[in-house]
């Protein structure tokens, strides 16, 4: 239980970068207290004790048992690149798909308090649009995902189409563009980039050039918010972009870009 609580490591090895249990575990708890609220969080807290110590209970209280605002859309499930419906070598470059969680992404976005309106919102890796449905509760003047399978873009394609019916969307703009994110263009104008650990070391580097390139001239800051950040190194020793803090004990980082 020490262990668990102050040590600097990863809860899945070789799928999560290191970080501070005991801060990611504090801000988690927080987190769900501001979104969830007060019960299902204290059920949360007891799930997760009771599962520490192999008790079969509560397990439905579990806060990812608990689930996510938008059970309406299809966003689910893990799916392994080997499922991808992409050529081997772009599989080995990605990660499978996986939704990121909705209140950590909430937490992280709200406390840039930026003006939104003026700021455009892209999901590099945007797999079923899971972020992409929190995202355009606020009104950006865009949110766009790329995707690269062209079976997630489909769902997500879909997801879109609901999210529009039910009128959930804030935002001026949304879409799913199916392509490889290393090749994605974007306008020089105001960006929040997002990135959910989506592919490797040299992808990232890729983009993080395509960024630097294409928003040169734009003055308003710009962020960069990298949740599960297995290849920070890479915007580490990049000049242009500047760590500006580690939320959740660093299972994100927040970088601010200077093209
Ligand atoms: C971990 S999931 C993240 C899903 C979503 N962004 C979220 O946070 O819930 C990573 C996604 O990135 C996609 N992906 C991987 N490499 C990509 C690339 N080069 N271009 C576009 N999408 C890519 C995968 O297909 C997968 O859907």
């Amino acid at each position: 239980m020490v262990r668990y609580f102050f040590t600097r490591t990863a809860r899945i090895p070789g799928f999560e970068v290191e970080h501070n249990q005991f801060l990611r575990t504090a801000r988690t708890v927080f987190v769900n207290f501001k979104y969830r609220g007060f019960v299902p969080t204290i059920l949360g807290i007891m799930a997760r004790f009771a599962s520490k110590l192999q008790l079969p209970v509560m397990q439905k209280f579990m806060f990812q048992e608990q689930g996510s605002e938008y059970t309406w859309l299809d966003t689910g499930g893990i799916v392994e690149v080997q499922n991808l419906d992409l050529p081997e070598e772009k599989q080995r470059a990605a990660t499978r798909y996986e939704a990121a969680s909705e209140y950590e992404f909430r937490d992280v976005v709200e406390r840039l308090k930026i003006p939104y309106k003026k700021y455009h919102f892209l999901d590099y890796g945007s797999g079923k649009g899971a972020i992409l449905a929190a995202a355009v509760a606020y009104p950006f003047k865009s949110v766009v995902g790329v995707e690269h399978s062209l079976m997630l873009h489909e769902v997500a394609t879909k997801n879109i189409l609901e999210m529009k019916r039910r009128n959930s969307v804030a935002a001026e703009a949304l879409n799913s563009v199916h392509g490889d994110a290393a090749t994605y263009q974007l306008a020089p104008e105001p960006h929040i980039i997002y990135l959910y650990n989506s592919f490797d070391a040299n992808i990232l580097r890729a983009v993080a050039e395509r960024i630097t390139h294409d928003l040169v001239g734009v003055q308003e800051p710009i962020y960069f918010l990298y949740n599960n950040p297995m290849h920070h190194v890479v915007l580490d020793e990049n000049d242009k972009f500047q760590k500006i803090s580690s939320p959740f004990g660093g299972k994100w980082m927040v970088y601010s870009v200077s093209p």
